[in-house]
């Protein structure tokens, strides 16, 4: 039986608990807290500080999805083996959504698994990448190849360092949002659509923001830990990923991911409309709610329809070569929940949806 309980700490300042948190949490020797080349100089010091007196160590990895490789994962073990970090340490993962699979890769493999602590500072990684246990490195056969599953030990989440983010990368993370709405509670997607309107001109207040967090967290554990794995209902978690991996990758990551998700929730809501399984007005809602975040909500035009549709049938989530889609029924909950949440559709009917 595999352990999937831990305690997910959502509080403006929580950053200033890490120490507390990981003395009932882990109880390790030594700490590796693993950050980024952004994230490390702002929050770097203040969490080794909070450890107040427990030994630790800050090992910085370049930022960005680039340095989310075997080689990174292999300089991280290098350094922490030649510092002398033994069975009787934690890793924690400070940062991004890169910073979590990373560290937590890491974590997953050191010395055969030591527990990680995930301190999320990307909206993304608050709510989405820091739960559900999936760790991974990136190959150049492509993203997440190589990877384990490894439960946190807990994650603490401060919704005060969102305050640097870069605003391009806070709607990245309203993306995943509006997504666990879409999927499990359609008063999360209107809650999610209306704090992030106008984000351009005023960051949502820290109130707001964590009660959104707060509610993701939840639809996510409640979606990834009801059925653990990639099986079943854990696929609608994948909603605008079919599309929207195609999209990201053939931009040649000149598109975020969350931009790229955010195009692709829309285009399969269309293609839901039109094999009939989602209500009428089900993509329109889904648009407006991107526009009014700044998110795009359809293909640059510079990208075929038909390139697209052929980089699906690339997407390691197909089976048999044909492109699996997870599709809404309505805002708030999935089609196909009587053959395993999601089902293959026609290429013509994506084409039909991207035109
Ligand atoms: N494990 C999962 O279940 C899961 C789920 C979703 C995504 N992911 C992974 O997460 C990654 C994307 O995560 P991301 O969007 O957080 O990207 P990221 O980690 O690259 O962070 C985005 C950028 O923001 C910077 N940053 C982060 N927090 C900051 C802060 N508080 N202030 C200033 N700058 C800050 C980072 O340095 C980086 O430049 C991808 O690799 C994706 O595969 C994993
Ligand atoms: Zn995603």
């Amino acid at each position: 039986m595999l352990d999937t309980t831990y305690r997910v700490h959502i509080l403006p300042g929580a950053l200033d608990a890490v120490g507390g948190v990981a003395r009932v949490a882990v109880r390790a020797h030594r700490y590796a807290i693993v950050t980024d080349s952004n994230v490390g100089p702002l929050y770097g010091e203040r969490v080794r500080e909070a450890l107040s007196g427990q030994a630790a160590d800050l090992f910085t990895i370049p930022a960005g999805e680039r340095h989310k490789t075997r080689e990174t994962w292999a300089a991280v073990t290098d350094r922490m083996l030649d510092a002398g970090f033994g069975r009787d340490c934690a890793v924690i993962a400070l940062g991004g959504g890169v910073v979590g699979d990373l560290a937590g890769f890491v974590a997953a493999t050191f010395m055969r698994g030591v527990p990680v602590i995930h301190v999320p500072t990307s909206l993304l990684a608050m709510l989405d990448a820091s739960i559900g246990g999936k760790t991974a490195v990136d190959t150049p056969a492509g993203k997440n190849l190589v990877g384990a599953f490894h439960q946190p030990a807990a994650v603490i989440t401060d919704p005060g360092v969102l305050a640097t983010l870069p605003v391009e990368q806070y709607r990245a993370g309203i993306t995943e949002a509006l997504k666990h709405g879409v999927i499990a509670e359609a008063a999360h997607f209107d809650a999610v659509a209306a704090t992030a309107a106008g984000i351009d001109r005023h960051r949502p207040d820290a109130r707001a923001i964590s009660a959104i967090i707060a509610r993701s967290v939840e639809i996510k554990s409640a979606v990834a830990y009801g059925d653990y794995r990639e099986s079943g209902r854990r696929k609608t978690l994948n909603f605008g990923h079919t599309i929207g991996h195609a999209i990201e990758h053939l931009s040649g990551y000149a598109l975020l991911h969350g931009e790229a998700v955010a195009i692709g929730m829309c285009v399969e809501a269309e293609i839901a409309e039109r094999v009939g399984v989602a209500r009428a007005g089900t993509a329109d809602r889904i648009r407006a709610a991107c526009a009014a975040a700044g998110l795009p909500d359809r293909r640059p035009m510079d990208l075929a329809a038909e390139a697209i549709v052929a980089a699906t049938h690339g997407d390691k989530k197909g089976r048999a070569g044909r492109a699996e889609y997870a599709l809404p029924a309505a805002i708030g909950g999935m089609a196909f929940g009587d053959r395993g949440w999601a089902a293959p559709v026609d290429d013509a009917v994506v084409l039909a949806a991207l035109a």
